[in-house]
């Protein structure tokens, strides 16, 4: 086995890692990509990885020649164009834009889950702004209800870039914010995640517990 040739700055915690490193495992390429730890917060960003990517967002991908590619949107797409297997980003046609809005939803979810675990876990809880809290957990229950009202059976017919982002907001939502409760009112979503959560991709890449 080949020494690494890219490095992924990631934190386990992170939904946005977590889907870069299911693709990495559907398309067989773990191997390919050595994982540096990094601990950014929005108030203190992680020096090692602002040296890489100005932004300081993970995940960043340095590949060999040095270049740094961010943010996970193209990573997925760098890394599904190294592999020989079926595309999990179709390349073009109605389905590439339908299976990338489904993917911009499941990254919509995880974007305002994040910023609810950050404002609730990391601002002072005198500071907290309840209207903007509500407004992003209205955005994820709204979201959830769409891709349950119309995305099943497109979720289910194979574990692409759209499957893998939804699977990686739920468990996100699992692991921050299981007080949403996001099966109750979704139950064909929580049968179809009951699934592919059991992918060894998905068993892989579990948050820390
Ligand atoms: C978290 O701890 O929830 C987290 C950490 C890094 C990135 C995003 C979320």
């Amino acid at each position: 086995m080949s020494a690494p040739s890219m490095t992924l700055f990631h934190n386990p915690a992170s939904p946005f890692v977590r889907k870069v490193r299911v693709l990495l495992a559907e398309t067989g390429q773990q191997n390919r990509v050595a994982l540096q730890l990094c601990m950014p917060t929005p108030v203190n960003p992680d020096v090692q990885l602002v040296n890489e990517n100005p932004v300081g967002k993970i995940p960043a991908l340095r590949l060999a020649d040095g270049t740094v590619l961010h943010d996970s949107r193209v990573i997925l797409d760098y890394l599904d164009h190294q592999h020989v297997g079926n595309p999990l980003i179709p390349r073009d046609g109605s389905a590439r834009w339908r299976r990338l809005t489904l993917a911009s939803m499941a990254d919509a979810i995880m974007d305002a889950a994040v910023l609810v675990r950050y404002e609730s876990a990391l601002r002072p809880p005198e500071k907290h702004w309840a209207p903007w809290l509500d407004e992003q957990r209205h955005k994820i229950r709204r979201t959830l209800a769409e891709l349950e009202a119309d995305a099943i059976a497109e979720l289910a017919s194979h574990f692409d870039i759209a499957a893998i982002s939804v699977a990686c907001a739920l468990g996100y939502l699992d692991f921050r914010h299981p007080d949403l409760h996001w099966r109750d009112a979704n139950p064909q979503l929580a049968a179809w995640y009951a699934e592919v959560s059991q992918r060894p991709s998905m068993l892989e890449t579990q948050p820390p517990v």
